[in-house]
């Protein structure tokens, strides 16, 4: 390309990635009039609540501020239970743990018992498994692909089938599913977690459209690289990283506006670079070389 057309294009590229970015900001207008808690309260089922560094105990933490009550949910006894004590000691909300292994298929009975009779506002599916060393679809073994299905596609269409209906039933709501930038596109040396999040987002748009004029609103939260394991994303560029806050704190201000939540203006331009700028195929190459030097494969 000469210099003075990829000037132009560089221009046009910038242009329009501002554009883009812009109307990303746009704030779309409050639904139907009611206050968050009217809508999403008075109670919330939070998954995957119990690591004091994770997205879920964020959300619980913001819905408590906004005087939820909460139900958690997660597979660790005792940080579950710290977290929930620390919950209702700073923000007098009332509190449920509740621990269970969602890769059971049987799980449900055990959390209905505990919300029955509970109004549930909002339900938040945010538990994940991923083994932590990062295997090869091939290199994985089948036993951990089958417990992966189980509790990020199963045990969410579990809840989702389960707490939105009630949500229809009672007339108001919110579904809140937590996939990440991974389902977006393929996602080498994590692709079995990438069909998982691909999964929950075909979920949840869908349901979106499906739910809305049922006044249950749908929004699916893709997350790029998030603070929430310690040091162990040290090794991909600091600019990439958002911490919890600010990721959860854009969700809940997006409910009920928006279907879909980018977080953050560096996930945002690498979602337009990955869908505006390149091919499927590249931006697949790109996501799997940026993987692999984070990744020291
Ligand atoms: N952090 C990021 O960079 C990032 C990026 C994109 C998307 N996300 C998404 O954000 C969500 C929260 O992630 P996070 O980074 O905050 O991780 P996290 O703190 O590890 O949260 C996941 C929680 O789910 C629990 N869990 C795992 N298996 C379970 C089971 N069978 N039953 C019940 N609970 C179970 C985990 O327990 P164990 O610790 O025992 O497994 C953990 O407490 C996930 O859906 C993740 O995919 C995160």
């Amino acid at each position: 390309m000469n210099k003075p057309l990829k000037s132009l294009f560089l221009a046009g590229t910038a242009v329009t990635a501002g554009i883009y970015l812009w109307k990303q900001r746009q704030e779309k207008p409050e639904m139907n009039g009611r206050t968050f808690l009217e809508q999403y309260g008075p109670w919330a089922i939070v998954t995957g609540a119990a690591r004091a560094e994770g997205l879920g105990y964020g959300f619980a933490r913001q819905l408590a501020g906004r005087h939820v009550n909460l139900v958690l949910v997660d597979i660790l006894a005792d940080e579950l239970h710290a977290r929930a004590a620390e919950l209702a000691r700073d923000y007098h909300v009332r509190v449920k743990p509740v621990v269970l292994d969602l890769a059971r298929p049987d799980f449900l009975p055990e959390l209905t018992a505990v919300s029955h009779g509970l109004e549930i506002g909002l339900l938040v599916c945010n538990h994940m498994f991923t083994p932590k060393a990062t295997p090869t679809i091939l290199e994985m073994d089948l036993a951990t692909h089958h417990a992966m299905l189980d509790i990020n596609a199963r045990a969410y269409t579990t809840l989702v089938h389960e707490y939105g209906r009630q949500m229809v039933t009672q007339g108001h709501g919110g579904i809140l599913l937590v996939s990440s930038q991974g389902g977006l596109h393929g996602t080498p040396y994590t692709g079995a977690y990438s069909a998982n999040k691909a999964f929950q987002l075909m979920l949840g748009e869908s349901l979106w459209y499906e739910l809305r004029h049922a006044n249950v609103d749908v929004l699916v939260l893709t997350p790029g690289l998030t603070r929430t394991q310690g040091d162990a994303l040290d090794s991909y560029p600091a600019f990439m990283l958002m911490d919890v806050e600010p990721v959860v704190r854009e969700a809940l201000a997006n409910l009920g506006r928006r279907h879909l939540v980018i977080p953050g203006p560096v996930n945002k331009l690498f979602y337009f670079a990955t869908t505006h700028l390149m091919s499927r195929e590249k931006a697949v190459v790109t996501t799997g070389d940026l993987m692999a030097q984070g990744l020291n494969k």
